[in-house]
């Protein structure tokens, strides 16, 4: 076993920073210790094995990364990270835990489809991985897979307001899966849009010939986003379910969870960088007559981006601080142009959906800090605390002390990254963050006492990564 010593950092939980060294024997953190390391114990101190100098950085625990989506099947590919490529990709930006969604469409079986989701994963992954289970088009079987999945720890259920024929549950459907989820201690998370809506709105525009990228947003409205989050808090009011939303996007979507919240609600809200940092007109600024009106397919996801003359993106960032919305996750789901965007060229509505982020995320947020956003205690919260309590990894993941694993991020403040397709690592042939500059940088990542990347170099293996049977949430008053 080795012991490792990350020594004259200063070491930030969400409680507050303090100058220490962390020891980790192992795999597990055995000690947050006063710097210098003549304080150690004799024993330990022969013992150890390798010194991380982390003088001048700040010492995180590694990110948690509550939504990805690698190899997922979707609009007629799959999103274009492997686990392998994608769990390498997360570390080098300071991510050490993922929980990826086990995708089931109708014709599919839920608990095949687990069985399927740990086989591409085992031996695949640099970080260890959960899983949470999408469920489509609610049956009866589904609800039973649900008990036998919180027993696999599969603890949370994400269900779908959209996406008529794929992944849609109507209210009843949802009404039952939230019933179950209050009965059996899971987390029901929710895809917030009206899709009935959305269809026609769609329709009616490639029926009058616009079919390029930006329709795409301008189909989806910020009102359908607002409206189902409304309806699916009500009707988890009434099933007495927990409810926590992805992708959080629109001002007022947030505004109903805060209200929700208000009222003593446990209901919680994630939202994703793209949503913080960019708008639909920045979207539209990608049709330069140069590159084409089809470069604007990068930044489709749903929900749309939104535009920046309605506060979207300053409210989240509010939201952030303020504890209305909790945390941050990725909704990693790359998809190439070449090949994978471009089956959407004669029609937005089949551009596969999804941006490829799970390396960035740490970055991102950081710069969120040095732009006096939020607190360097908040960023710690936001990106790895939260995510680990909300999905039942407390103790393990997310925070630096004795006992939990020692999954660890040196970030160097005075060090600078500059985002490109060139020089990341996720398997995808742009980057919708080219350019992008971050005042931080990620120096060492330790996965479970593993120095896994350093020096921009991938020192890791695949198959380091462990599967976390995870436990109900601990975010539930
Ligand atoms: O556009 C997105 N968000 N793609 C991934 C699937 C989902 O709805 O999270
Ligand atoms: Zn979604
Ligand atoms: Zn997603
Ligand atoms: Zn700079």
């Amino acid at each position: 076993m080795t012991t490792t010593l990350i020594t004259g950092g200063t070491v930030v939980n969400t409680t507050g920073r303090v100058e220490a060294d962390v020891l980790i024997d192992g795999e597990t953190i055995v000690g947050v210790l006063p710097p210098g390391s003549e304080l150690l114990g004799s024993d330990l101190k022969r013992n150890v094995d390798q010194v991380v100098d982390a003088t001048g950085k700040y010492v995180l625990p590694g990110g948690v990364d509550a939504h990805t989506h690698m190899e997922m099947p979707f609009g007629g590919t799959f999103a274009s990270d492997t686990f392998e490529t994608g769990t390498r990709a997360a570390a080098y930006g300071g991510t050490t835990t993922i929980i990826d969604f086990i995708t089931q469409y109708p014709d599919q079986r839920v608990l095949d489809q687990y069985n399927l989701w740990q086989e591409k994963a085992a031996g695949n992954c640099a970080i260890d991985y959960g899983f949470h289970q999408i469920l489509s088009d609610i049956q009866p079987e589904s609800l039973t897979a649900m008990d036998e999945l919180v027993d696999e720890g599969v603890t949370s259920f994400k269900l779908f307001m959209a996406y008529k024929g794929v992944f849609l549950s109507d209210d009843g459907q949802i009404f039952r899966a939230f019933q179950k989820g209050s009965d059996n201690g899971a987390l029901m998370m929710m895809h917030a849009e009206n899709g009935s809506v959305i269809d026609v709105l769609v329709e009616q525009a490639l029926q009058r010939g616009e079919t390029g990228p930006i329709n795409h947003g301008l189909t989806r409205p910020w009102q359908l986003e607002a409206e189902a989050t409304h309806r699916a808090i009500m009707i988890a009011e009434v099933a007495d379910c927990p409810l926590y939303f992805v992708h959080v996007t629109a001002k007022q979507a947030a505004m109903q969870i805060a209200e929700a919240r208000g009222r003593g609600g446990n209901v919680f809200g994630e939202t994703c960088p793209q949503y913080l940092y960019f708008s639909l007109e920045d979207q539209l600024g990608a049709h330069s007559a140069e590159r084409g009106e089809f470069e604007g397919a990068k930044w489709v996801a749903s929900p749309p981006l939104r535009s920046k003359h309605e506060g979207h993106q300053d409210f989240l960032w509010k939201a952030l601080r303020t504890n209305e919305i909790q945390m941050v996750s990725t909704d990693h789901c790359p998809f190439c142009m070449k090949e994978q965007k471009e089956l959407g060229a004669n029609d937005f509505s089949k551009i596969p959906n999804g941006f490829g982020t799970v390396e960035h995320r740490l970055d991102l947020l950081y710069q969120g800090v040095v732009d006096g956003k939020i607190t360097l205690e908040r960023f710690v919260e936001i990106t790895s605390t939260t995510p680990a309590r909300m999905f039942g990894l407390y103790g393990r993941k997310g925070v630096i002390q004795p006992g939990a694993d020692g999954d660890i991020v040196v970030y160097d403040p005075d060090g600078h990254t500059k985002i490109s397709a060139d020089t990341a690592h996720m398997a995808i042939d742009y980057s919708a963050w080219e350019g992008f500059e971050i005042d931080g940088k990620v120096d060492t990542v330790v996965s479970r006492g593993k120095i896994v990347v350093q020096n921009d170099q991938y020192l890791g293996r695949k198959g380091d990564g462990q599967y976390l049977k995870r436990g109900t949430s601990q975010y539930l008053t």
